[in-house]
């Protein structure tokens, strides 16, 4: 028997990083046991797979423990297609509805986690798709509002900097920390007080306009990039379907109180980009606007990566349609939005080829674990999305640091 058979899988009921219940999974592969949890959206795309089957987590936790662990019991867990393979042969659907992609997802992680440390490799070599291993850039988010925060902040999601130009892993780090502690001491002095609220990622939860939080995020990234002396870039999330209101039409800025057409949607995207200087933008229109999309990358030249997150959900066949439609020059890639991990790298890999900036994210409720860097790192991505602060997100950012320390820390991705 190969040491890398499954001998053992066992789920449970775990609580990720805003208090929600989730699937968490033990996985044994020979003699090591590999552990992980799924994450959870809040703004979430109409185009994800279902994240449990109908009963919620305790079902899946019951599904695991009756019938897939039976399953999964004596496979050979050395390669992760085998192990998704026989979950596609229970569940069918391409929405797993049976099982839930966050099942799927905790199942493909823990396997792996337990397969690479069986076989004595870290993570991001047993999942590799490159073995041009590079760190990619941390982008983080430092002011929040949208559905991460509370009513009065800002109606762009996330205003996110990105170290673009640090010479090293270990000061790329540092950049976002200074950044994100510079701008608590700007909102207070700009705003007449403030709290240092937070959001669910960590990032400042102000009651102000997204304007007023680019202006501050602006001086922030400015000052700590003299201070440091490279060029750190400023980017949004715009998070537009949470904005979008299908009936009338509109784009509702519920702090500003105002509602913009899709035209003045595009020119407010467009106005920003060029006073705040934007390299990076997410999601700037609700995820069905293809045509929007490509219109903001044409306009945008090489000014700002554009890139999606809902319009595609990490789901290859879209994006291939997207790529064709010149909709995007970056892409989101949150396993748990297609569930198999194998369809994730499809997606990494088809934005490789295609020059699409792969940007591996973490999602708004995390399990406080750094594996996901794992996957950013093996994968190919040139950012990795996963907030500043929080133990959850500080756990990736973590991880950077750690793998910096095996590769090399100057091996850092360029855009
Ligand atoms: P989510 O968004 O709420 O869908 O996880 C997180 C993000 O885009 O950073």
């Amino acid at each position: 028997m190969s040491e890398t058979i499954i001998r053992d899988v066992k789920a449970r009921l775990v609580y990720n990083s805003r208090g929600e219940e989730t699937i968490e999974v033990d996985v044994i592969v020979g003699r090591s046991l590999g552990r992980a949890a799924a994450p959870a959206g809040k703004s979430k795309g109409g185009k994800e797979v279902f994240y449990y089957p109908e009963g919620g987590v305790e079902e899946a936790v019951k599904i695991v423990n009756d019938n897939l662990s039976r399953i999964l019991k004596g496979v050979d867990a050395s390669n992760i297609v085998n192990v998704e393979d026989a979950l596609r042969r229970y569940d069918e659907s391409i929405d797993c509805r049976k099982i839930g992609g966050n099942t799927v997802f905790a199942i493909s992680l823990a396997t792996s986690i337990a397969a690479s440390k069986e076989i004595g490799i870290p993570l991001y070599k047993y999942l590799k798709i490159t073995d041009d291993f590079k760190l990619p850039l941390p982008l983080g988010n430092v002011i929040g509002g949208g559905k991460h925060a509370g009513r009065g902040a800002p109606d762009w999601q996330e205003l996110l900097s990105i170290p673009l130009e640090a010479p090293n892993i270990k000061l790329a780090v540092k950049a976002n920390f200074k950044v994100h502690e510079y701008t608590g001491k700007l909102l207070d002095k700009h705003l007449g007080g403030f709290t240092l609220g937070k959001g669910d990622e960590g990032a400042y939860a102000p009651t102000t306009t997204t304007e007023k939080g680019l202006e501050i995020l602006r001086e922030a990234v400015d000052k700590v990039s003299d201070e440091l002396g490279f060029k750190i870039g400023l980017g949004v999330d715009v998070a537009a379907s949470s904005l979008w209101d299908p009936r009338e039409k509109m784009y509702v800025y519920s702090t500003e109180g105002r509602k913009l057409t899709r035209e003045q949607q595009i020119e407010r995207v467009l106005e920003y980009v060029d006073r705040f200087n934007l390299c990076y933008v997410e999601d700037p229109l609700e995820e069905d606007d293809f045509d929007g999309f490509s219109e903001i990358v044409e306009s945008l030249k090489e000014k700002a990566i554009v890139c999606g997150d809902d319009l595609i959900a990490t789901n290859p066949a879209i994006l291939r349609e997207a790529i064709k439609k010149k909709s995007i020059t970056g892409l989101i890639i949150k396993p748990n939005q297609v569930g198999f991990l194998t369809r994730a790298i499809e997606a990494a890999e088809i934005s490789r080829r295609e020059n699409i900036v792969p940007v591996v994210s973490h999602r708004s409720g995390e399990p406080p674990e750094g594996y996901l860097t794992h996957l950013a790192v093996a994968w190919g991505g040139k950012i990795l999305k996963a907030g500043i602060v929080g133990g959850e997100r500080v756990a990736k950012i973590n991880e950077l640091l750690r793998i910096g320390e095996e590769i090399g820390f100057e091996k850092i991705a360029r855009l």
